[in-house]
Parts: structure tokens; C-alpha cells; sequence
């Protein structure tokens, strides 16, 4: 048997990829995560399988389960709201399996910072404006951010900033990054990105915390900050130009082209 973790999407059930929808439709055991994985994608469980919320289980009681199954033969589908890749606490789940010698796998799934720019609109990066995303949190009692890792640091590249887990702190973030960014510099929230309650939040870093604080949103949301989020004038990209070298043997397709640079 294998465990095979897979990211669910955003929130909205169709946002899971075929290979982890057909994972799910045919393991008799599916761990998942709470309220964040919708309950339409669970109803595509095999009959008599076994459903598992781990929002109330701790690491070790979660690890139990799936090392249960695999001494049962049973296959494991271990849902993850959005993509594995970040926040997703998988990292230690399969550092266990290792140790207890349980085979895994990753299905990739929509994050919440991709399903956020689809609400929004928006293309994250866009030539000569904005051409990196930073994906991060704030420093909280629940896991520490590692030396360097501050909104400060951050705010000196003025790239486009995706804060995680934040909303509940939204002021200490618009304090801490108008001194880099201005006050008038493009801000974002998006709440509940994909499902039918999403919440898009348009402004700058002058009046977003208002606006987080009048839709009283703490939760399940996302803070962008950054000028590709209100760019127009911008050049095309090098990857449609058409003085480009299709014949193959050109620059990568996204590498900036001469006119960029
Ligand atoms: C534990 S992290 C999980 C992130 C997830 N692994 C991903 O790929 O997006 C949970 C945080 O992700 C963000 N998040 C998750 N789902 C979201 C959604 N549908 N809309 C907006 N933000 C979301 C929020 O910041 C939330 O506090």
C-alpha cells in the first residue's frame, strides 16, 4: 500500500487535479483536513471507506492511522487544503513514514496564492514591473520564522509579497511595510479564494487594514502587496514577441528578451 498525499485545491472541489480526484475515488482510507477540504470531494470516496478528519488529531495520532493502514494493505488518500509544497505539515508527516517504513507519494494541487490571483485577475508577474513572488507569514506563537525572514527583508526587494496565516495581523503588516513600499502601493486581500464565500478586497496599503477590519475577515485569506497588482503600462513579454526566434534555438521562452532588459 502507499499514502499518497495530495494537495486538494483552494476550496472549490473542482479545483483538484484528475490524478488526485481518481486517488481519492479509489482508496479505502482518506485522511483530510478539516472544514478546508470541501465536503463534495469526500463524497467521491469509495463506498465503506474510511474517513479520517485530522483537524483534531495531533502528529502522532495521524501517524498511527496511516501506519494502520499500510499494516493493513489499504491505500491511503492524505488530503491537504491547496498545494504540498507550502504550510502543509506534511514534511514531518513523511519524515514518520520513512522511519516506519510506509511508502508515499505527492499530487500537486492548486495553492491558495494561484487561486487568489485567478479572483483577482491578475497575473502575479508582469515585465519590468514585478518578476518575483515572495510566499511567506508573519512570525506567531504558533511556529517562529527563521532568522532573516521578516517583512523588513522582504520589503527591501519590493517584490510581490503573498503573507499567509496574516490577516488577523494586518495592521502590523501595513506598519511594517509602508516604510518600503509608500503608503499608496497596491494591496490585496482575498478570503475563501474559490468558494462561493470568496471575499476580494482592493486597495492600497493606506486603506486595506480598514477594509480587512470592516469585512471582518481574520481568517482563510490572503495579503498581496506589491506594484505588479496595479501595473497597466508595462511592455509585452519576450515569449509572444514577434521578433522573437521561434526556430527552437533562441533564449528560453521566458527569459527577458533585448527589448526588456
Ligand atoms: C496552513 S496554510 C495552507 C496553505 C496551502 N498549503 C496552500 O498551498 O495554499 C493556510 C493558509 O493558506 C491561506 N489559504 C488557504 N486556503 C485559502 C483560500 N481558499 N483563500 C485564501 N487563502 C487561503 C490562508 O492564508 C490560510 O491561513
Amino acid at each position: 500500500m502507499t499514502v499518497r498525499f495530495i494537495g486538494a485545491g483552494p476550496g472549490a472541489a473542482d479545483l483538484i487535479t484528475v490524478r488526485g480526484q481518481r486517488i481519492v475515488a479509489t482508496s479505502p482510507v482518506c485522511l483530510y483536513a478539516g472544514s478546508l477540504v470541501p465536503p463534495e470531494l469526500l463524497a467521491q470516496c469509495p463506498p465503506g471507506a474510511r474517513l479520517v478528519d485530522t483537524s483534531g488529531l495531533d502528529l502522532d495520532q495521524i501517524t498511527a492511522e496511516l501506519v494502520a493502514a499500510h499494516a493493513a494493505g489499504l491505500d491511503v488518500a492524505r488530503l491537504h487544503s491547496g498545494d504540498l509544497s507550502i504550510y502543509s505539515a506534511v514534511a514531518e508527516q513523511v519524515r514518520r513514514l520513512d522511519a516506519a517504513g510506509v511508502p508515499w507519494e505527492m499530487v500537486p494541487g492548486v495553492p491558495a496564492f494561484a487561486a487568489a490571483a485567478a479572483a483577482l485577475g491578475r497575473e502575479l508577474t508582469v515585465p519590468t514591473v514585478g518578476q518575483s513572488v515572495v510566499l511567506t507569514r508573519l512570525a506567531q506563537r504558533a511556529t517562529a520564522m527563521p532568522a532573516g525572514e521578516d517583512l523588513a527583508t522582504f520589503g527591501r526587494s519590493r517584490a510581490l509579497l503573498v503573507l499567509h496565516l496574516a490577516t488577523h495581523l494586518v495592521d502590523q503588516v501595513v506598519a511594517e511595510l509602508v516604510p518600503h513600499y509608500g503608503a499608496q502601493c497596491p494591496a490585496a486581500v482575498v478570503a475563501m479564494a474559490s468558494r462561493p464565500d470568496e471575499v476580494v478586497l482592493r486597495g492600497t496599503l493606506a486603506d486595506i487594514a480598514g477594509q480587512v477590519h470592516e469585512a471582518g475577515i481574520r481568517r482563510t485569506a490572503v495579503i498581496l502587496v506589491g506594484q505588479v497588482l496595479g501595473a497597466e503600462q508595462f511592455g509585452d513579454s519576450y515569449l509572444y514577441s514577434p521578433g522573437r526566434d521561434r526556430s527552437g534555438d533562441g533564449p528560453a521562452a521566458c527569459a527577458p528578451g533585448p527589448e526588456q532588459s
